[in-house]
């Protein structure tokens, strides 16, 4: 078996689109930049990603409590949580071709380093003098307009039936503003205790100066956010832990180690008092964030109480001392996690002088299962036995029926979208109701009886 080759994104997204994993978003009309859709395969792994993801905090562990909160939020939320002041890019425009880049990031692609407390002032400084060094990766131009703030909410005017109400509404810059202000109902409602967590799947919309790199920057996209709500000071060992955890949870479901590893903050974003990424070793980027895990102190709370007039002050039901309870927050971009989870499965390797592309998903997170194929579809009797099987398989899993070619290129199309089992019935199968399973991953192929294939899928 030859070594896996060397992928690049162009790879990921030339199978995310041939398979039906991922297309381009409003593709017809010329696509939308940063916008993507998942297709029937990819939304088959990316609900696998986010059901196990929910079941890690939700079944595994007794004290993490998941909610679903509305898109649109009182506006006031966002004053509140520092975003139509602070949540910005440092952004300039092309003179020439108008197209506009995200300043740090091309300082950064030159290896100078912008502090997010920068002022617009020194940042501008420090554009000026590295002017000559940067183009724009549109035309090529060097001539650019000074750098501003650009706010990244998303505005809508959702409410605004008159047309003359001048109070915009925003799209959540990030989803963990919804559980925020669920905390108190959270813990008049049920029996949690600090320390807790409230887990959340939500969508989050953020006007991105230059989306790019297919799923890894785009402009609408869906958060998983755990809040751990801990003491005052009691956060420590508390973060320890869940960055450890993190990090297991991503090698447990069979993302490669050494692909994968944890980077602090430098700049601290304005809630944070610690903050750290993992980051994964993404095709073409090289390592990038993956999803980032922050201590917030009180932060949240304290601002969402000092907005509201509510008192989301905890009291402790053992000591009755009352206090804001500090969050431990993890995040990640289900983009983002889809994006290294199918990154890292790929592989391209030669089996007994031929090549395949493979899908090596975790069980777990394949779109399909189990693929069932009669060895020949002219025979109805192979094709009448094969159906039983599929059948009775699919209803407890998800099954593919393939019928088409022969089966060494039904074999190849199952390894590119990952399914791990390949069902063959043949004519031994009337006689003795045994049939082939082909593993995926060592290709072997074993005879299991039908009865037991539930067990080996
Ligand atoms: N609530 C904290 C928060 O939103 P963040 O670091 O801005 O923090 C968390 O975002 C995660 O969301 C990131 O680690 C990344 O996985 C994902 N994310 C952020 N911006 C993204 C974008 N434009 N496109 C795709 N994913 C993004």
């Amino acid at each position: 078996m030859a070594d896996k080759k060397q992928i690049e994104m162009e790879d990921i997204v030339s199978l995310a689109k041939r398979r039906g994993f991922v297309y381009q978003g409003s593709e017809i009309y010329g696509g939308m930049s940063g916008m993507y859709d998942y297709g029937p395969y990819g939304v088959e792994l990316l609900n696998n990603l986010k059901a196990a993801w929910w079941r890690e905090y939700t079944q595994k562990r007794d004290n993490y409590y998941g909610i679903d909160a509305a898109i649109f939020k009182d506006p006031r939320v966002w004053d509140a949580s520092g975003h139509t002041k602070g949540f910005s890019d440092p952004l300039s425009e092309c003179r020439k071709c108008h197209n506009r880049i995200r300043v740090d990031k091309e300082l950064g692609a030159i290896g100078v380093v912008a502090d997010e407390k920068m002022s617009e002032e020194d940042l501008n400084k420090l554009f000026d003098e590295n002017r000559d060094k940067i183009k724009c990766p549109n035309c090529g131009s060097k001539d650019f307009t000074p750098v501003r703030a650009f706010n990244l909410l998303v505005k809508t005017n959702m409410g605004d039936f008159t047309g003359e109400s001048d109070e915009p509404v925003y799209l959540p810059g990030e989803a963990c503003q919804g559980i925020y202000l669920n905390f108190k109902n959270v813990v008049d409602t049920t029996r949690a205790k600090v320390p807790f967590g409230i887990i959340q799947i939500g969508k989050a919309f953020r006007n991105e100066i230059s989306p790019r790199n297919f799923l890894f920057r785009t402009r609408e996209m869906e958060q998983a956010d755990t809040q751990y709500f801990v003491a005052p000071h009691e956060n420590k060992e508390a973060y320890e832990k869940i960055k450890q955890d993190r990090m297991n949870w991503y090698i447990n479901l069979g993302i490669n180690n050494d692909n994968l590893r944890y980077k602090q903050h430098d700049n601290l974003v304005f809630y944070a008092s610690d903050a750290w990424d993992i980051e994964y070793n993404f095709p073409s980027l090289g390592f990038d964030e993956l999803e980032g895990v922050h201590d917030r102190t009180d932060y949240d709370l304290s601002q969402h109480m000092k907005f509201s007039g509510t008192d989301l002050n905890y009291t402790d039901p053992y000591t009755s001392q009352k206090y804001i309870p500090w969050i431990l927050e993890t995040s990640v971009g289900m983009g983002r996690m889809f994006l290294a989870f199918m990154s890292d499965a790929y592989t391209v390797e030669e089996i007994n002088g031929e090549s395949r592309t493979v899908l090596k998903l975790h069980k777990d997170l394949a779109p399909i299962k189990a693929a069932v194929f009669p060895l020949l579809k002219n025979k109805p009797e192979l094709v009448e036995k094969a159906k039983g099987v599929y059948d009775q398989l699919k209803n407890g899993m998800k099954c593919e029926w393939d019928d088409n070619g022969n089966i060494g290129k039904r074999y190849r199309r199952q390894d590119e979208i990952g399914t791990p089992k390949c069902i063959t019935v043949d004519f031994q199968t009337l006689e003795d109701n045994t049939v082939t399973v082909r593993d995926r991953d060592t290709t072997e192929q074993t005879r299991v009886h039908i009865d037991d294939l539930v067990n080996v899928c």
